[in-house]
């Protein structure tokens, strides 16, 4: 009976370490591709694209944003002079700043080449800041307007 058991020892740790570890891009495929499709690339006219020159322009400040959007949600707002007709959800309720930091990490990353990184920190610090308002969220983007 030893095989057996090697085998549900090995399950459960690999079911234990992925609660520790978020996976950004699972958790993306799950709660984001429906509107930002798989490869970030977005839908026209219904969400933006997450495959964008904005991260590169945003920088450092790249973090801040994509929190506060995370966090707060989204709809009618001028992005890049498109609007859409889909709304940004607000997943401060179902995403911890784990989860928020993670996929965030995969965007930057996997979507636009960015070495830049979101911390569990930089999520909780925009948290901790409550509601960011429409007029907020268009001034950390930067105006709206490339
Ligand atoms: C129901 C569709 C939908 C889902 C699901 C969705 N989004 Fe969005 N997202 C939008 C729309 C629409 C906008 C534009 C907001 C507006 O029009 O005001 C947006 C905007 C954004 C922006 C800002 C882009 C920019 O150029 O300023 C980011 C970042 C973002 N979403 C990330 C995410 C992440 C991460 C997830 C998954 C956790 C997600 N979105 C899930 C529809 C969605």
């Amino acid at each position: 009976m030893r095989a057996p058991f090697a085998f549900l020892a090995a399950l459960s740790f690999a079911v234990a370490s992925s609660a520790f570890a978020a996976d950004g891009a699972a958790i993306y495929q799950d709660k984001c591709s429906a509107c930002h499709e798989t490869d970030g690339s977005g839908m026209p006219g219904m969400a933006p694209p997450l495959q964008s020159a904005l991260w590169k322009k945003l920088g450092a400040k790249s973090p801040a944003y994509f929190a506060a959007m995370v966090l707060n949600g989204s709809a009618g707002a001028s992005i890049d002079g498109e609007t859409y007709a889909g709304a940004m959800p607000t997943w401060s309720a179902q995403l911890s700043d784990e989860d928020i930091a993670a996929v965030g990490s995969y965007v930057l990353h996997d979507f636009n080449a960015s070495t830049q990184v979101v911390t569990p920190a930089d999520v909780a610090a925009v948290r901790a800041e409550g509601h960011v308002d429409a007029a907020k969220l268009q001034a950390m983007r930067g105006g709206g307007a490339p």
